[in-house]
């Protein structure tokens, strides 16, 4: 079978992580170029100040995304640099920017596919109180409009927010992301819930302009399993489901939040702050909604947690790797011996990517899913001056046939964006971990080579997978 002719073949970036120029053009300061700055946050105290400077070399990079056959290139637009301040003036240099990228891209029959949101707040936002402060719903939508109206003309594809999971557990559970709050649970949930408003409230605004494209949202995909067929495990796996994978895919597509975890929240004291209206329109956006996107990496292995002295000892890790207790103690992720993982602990497991999928067409139907994500971090062997990035190659390959699978099983899966486009800056990893297909030398003025990859994933867009 080779892949049907409306499905993209792309790969994926995002603002901080690629663009640099950090206070150029009129940008303003996003939490992030604070937060990395902060000694410690980062490994080795890696910021995006010029992360592999995207925003000078956007010409070069387009024209090797072109050469490598690339169908659609999402990338993410940085709110500080359309409107400095949060929500105050326009920055037109940022506008233009952005649209020259685009028009970039359109020039070799590339599609945009744009995220308005992957994780660069506006830093007068963040120190409002960033998405515990319901302002920042209100200054999102203004953004947004702002974006629909300069760039909707020519891009077709919009996601809202990246991986609301991440930026808010990270921000206020974990305090490894800005603003780098540990263990406020109650915030957790407020700020989950006011992204879950600006992204219905962006939705509303972005039909009623009648641009006529599709809007979503990106969520990671995580799902859990119990390592065993014991009954406390498989309880520990649900309740993962539901607060983790549920709790976030629910409103987007079903209008409503999951009565499971309403419940033991309300019992709990941490409802979040809503009103009727914002919960009248969640339900009304959720038919609105076109599409979800899914960042899967791995899968997790759960377990119920036994005594309270390993939900203390664990709470530090938050690279993704196993080993995290849930916030409440009631299961932990755990590595196992008969799974496979990657130098950074994630399991690599297409497998689990197909369970997954049947797992969400069996809770939310046939929904439109875009996979706005999936890739190999890893350090790559350079060998005789070739990057031979084979374990890559392979990781893409197996998930690729998984989404072939699931497309034969009917699952409604419109495209695949590899994590990531070209070797980037990793959030708390710094440059080592690289997931591109194209490889950035930082010893010699950050210039591009094409990697085995690059060549590997040509020829499977060229003959639209047939040979997976
Ligand atoms: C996703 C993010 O969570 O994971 C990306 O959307 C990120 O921005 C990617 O780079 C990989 O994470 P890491 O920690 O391996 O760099």
């Amino acid at each position: 079978m080779k892949f049907p002719k409306d499905f993209l073949f792309g790969a994926a970036s995002a603002s901080y992580q690629v663009e640099g120029a950090w206070n150029e053009d009129g940008k303003g300061v996003s939490n992030w170029d604070v937060f990395s700055k902060i000694p410690g946050k980062t490994f080795e105290g890696t910021n995006g100040d010029v992360a592999v400077d995207h925003y000078h070399r956007y010409k070069e990079d387009v024209k090797l995304m072109a050469e490598m056959g690339l169908e659609s290139y999402r990338f993410s637009i940085s709110w500080s640099r359309i409107i400095p301040d949060g929500d105050g003036e326009v920055n037109e240099k940022g506008i233009e920017f952005y649209n020259n990228l685009i028009d970039e891209c359109l020039k070799y029959g590339i599609v945009p596919f744009v995220t308005l949101y992957h994780w660069d707040l506006p830093q007068t936002l963040e120190e409002a109180g960033g998405w515990t402060n319901k302002r920042t719903i209100d200054a999102f939508n203004k953004y947004a409009e702002v974006c629909f109206r300069a760039f909707g003309d020519r891009v077709k594809h919009w996601i809202t927010f990246n991986e609301t999971i991440v930026f808010c557990g990270h921000g206020y559970l974990a305090g490894a992301h800005p603003p780098g709050i540990v263990n406020d649970v109650k915030k957790y949930f407020e700020a989950t819930h006011n992204v879950f408003v600006a992204h219905a409230k962006a939705v509303k605004k972005y039909k009623s302009l009648k641009q006529y494209g599709e809007i979503g949202i990106t969520h990671v995909f995580n799902p859990a399993f119990s390592v065993d067929d014991k009954e406390e495990n498989i309880f520990a796996a649900k309740h993962a489901n539901y607060y983790d994978t549920f709790w976030y895919y629910d409103p987007i597509l079903k209008g409503e939040y999951p009565k499971y975890v309403v419940d033991e929240l309300k019992k709990k004291g941490l409802t979040p702050d809503w009103t009727k209206e914002e919960l009248d329109l969640l339900k009304e956006s959720a038919d609105k909604n076109d599409f979800i996107g899914l960042n899967y990496y791995q899968p997790k292995r759960v377990m119920k947690i036994d005594s309270e002295e390993e939900f203390k000892a664990n709470r530090e890790n938050s690279t993704g790797a196993p080993g995290n207790p849930s916030f409440d103690g009631v299961y932990k992720t755990v590595m196992m011996k008969d799974k496979v993982y990657t130098k950074w602990g994630w399991e690599i497991s297409p497998e689990g990517f197909l369970d997954g999928l049947r797992m969400l067409k069996k809770r939310y139907g046939d929904v439109k899913l875009y996979i706005t994500e999936n890739g190999l971090g890893d350090e790559d062997p350079i060998i005789e001056d070739v990057i031979a990035d084979v374990p890559r190659i392979n990781f893409i390959k197996e998930h690729l046939k998984v989404v072939k699978k699931a497309i034969q099983e009917g699952i409604n899966l419109k495209g695949y964006y590899a994590w990531s486009v070209i070797d980037l800056l990793s959030w708390l990893n710094g440059y080592k971990k690289q997931y591109g297909f194209i490889y950035v030398d930082h010893k010699n003025n950050l210039a591009r080579k094409k990697k085995l990859s690059f060549y590997w994933y040509k020829n499977i867009i060229e003959t639209r997978g047939e040979e997976l």
